[in-house]
């Protein structure tokens, strides 16, 4: 994929996230996890930011059409949150987070001496803070008695992740 085509699908996919977010946090009772979702939104919305300003240097502007279809993506994930119960939001976060960060390590690749090479920082930052977020998601949904199921079906959970980036960074 070229570098305007992924800073644009990113800029459009976090506000998807961060909508999606709202309504996980809305979502659950437990108040600890309220305000930690809560943080990764804000997070997402950080991210958001970042991308408009590479978007800037580079004299593109968003796809309205990657608006359009994500923004109507994230409500639909924020309210269905409401009613899938509080294991299948914390998975399917983790499972998409996984993804991002892979997203993020091409566009630090992609962006190598570019008018954003000054942002190869900035973009390597973008890639931990997502893998703390599918981190997040995995530790949260680790022993749960569904797991074993989503795993095996959706390719995504304990000793399987879609990037390579160590847990500890
Ligand atoms: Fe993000
Ligand atoms: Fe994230």
């Amino acid at each position: 994929m070229e570098l305007n085509k992924l800073i644009r699908l990113a800029y459009s996919a976090e506000r998807a996230a961060a909508f999606a977010y709202q309504g996980h946090a809305g979502s659950v009772s437990n108040v600890v996890e309220k305000e930690e979702i809560k943080k990764i939104e804000d997070e997402e919305w950080e991210h958001r930011n970042n991308l408009l300003r590479f978007m800037n240097k580079l004299s593109i502007k968003p796809s309205i059409w990657y608006e359009i279809k994500f923004y109507i993506i994230g409500k639909i994930i924020c309210f269905s949150c409401y009613v899938i119960g509080w294991f299948m939001p914390m998975y399917f976060a983790g499972r998409l987070e996984s993804n991002n960060v892979n997203e993020y390590i091409l566009m630090g690749e992609l962006a190598t001496n570019t008018k954003i090479n000054d942002e190869l920082q900035c973009i390597e930052q973008m890639a931990i803070v997502e893998k703390q977020h599918e981190v997040y998601f995995l530790n949260k949904v680790a022993n749960h008695k569904a797991l074993p199921l989503f795993q095996k079906i959706f390719s995504w959970g304990v000793g399987y992740s879609y990037n390579k980036m160590s847990a500890l960074e």
